[in-house]
């Protein structure tokens, strides 16, 4: 993997002097399951390139099952969506549950449907990065392309590397560092094409004025 010119993205966000805003969603019910330890490395990846970021998991996406029919929200779906409209790029990662997605994880993206009249509905316009974790290859690897199926369906912009992490291999440790050097570059070029990205599309819209986000 190539290293990361870390100093000159960090240099480009300054310039621009608005920071990308990336939000994270994702991870398991259990507080520090791997999945969710992923998605805190690329964050932080994230973060020393210069943007700012919002994680969601546990307890935030522990919703209420989507129904389009009844439209009071609990303040943890408010929040969720809020969050989505606002970002500028994002990073989905679900455990492999049965060959796919994880309930806990698409029921939470299921909610994005309440972005569908905004003017830049669902992940319209942001780049997002895709992990999936499974105690092996296959189910990983599924899921990943689950995940990729449904940024489309989101009119998202998957990022080119998307990240399956087999945690039947030595991955994190108990403090949530990663402890794969293959993992962690591929966890660090994922953060740095979410950032990228956002950065561009971030000065096209303010350019053009086209997209309006809050
Ligand atoms: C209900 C359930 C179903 C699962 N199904 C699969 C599966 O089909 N394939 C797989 O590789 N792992 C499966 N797993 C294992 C998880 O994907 C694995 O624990 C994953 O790495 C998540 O780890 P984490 O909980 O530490 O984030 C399943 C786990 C649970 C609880």
């Amino acid at each position: 993997m190539p290293t990361l010119d870390m100093g000159s993205l960090s240099r480009a966000a300054e310039r621009t002097g608005q920071r990308p805003y990336i939000v994270a969603i994702g991870g398991t019910t259990r507080p520090n399951s791997s999945t969710e330890k992923a998605l805190k490395v690329a964050l932080s990846a994230a973060q020393t390139i210069g943007a700012e970021t919002c994680l969601l998991t546990g307890s935030d996406l522990e919703l209420p099952m989507y129904a389009p029919e009844r439209p009071e929200r609990v303040p943890a779906a408010l929040r969720l969506v809020d969050e989505v409209r606002r970002a500028d790029g994002i990073i989905l990662a679900s455990p492999g549950y049965h060959g796919s997605v994880s309930g806990l994880v698409k029921n939470a993206i299921d909610y994005v449907e309440d972005l569908s009249k905004d003017a830049l509905p669902y992940f319209a316009g942001r780049p997002v990065g895709i992990i999936a974790t499974g105690a092996g290859w296959q189910g990983a690897v599924q899921t990943l392309i689950a995940l990729r199926g449904i940024v489309h369906a989101l009119r998202g912009w998957p990022t080119p590397l998307g990240i399956a992490i087999n945690t039947a291999e030595l991955v994190f440790d108990m403090e949530g560092r990663c402890i794969s050097a293959k993992i962690g570059s591929q966890l660090e070029v994922l953060a740095r094409e979410v950032v990228t990205f956002a950065h561009k599309e971030r000065s096209l819209a303010s350019a053009s004025d086209e997209y309006p986000r809050k």
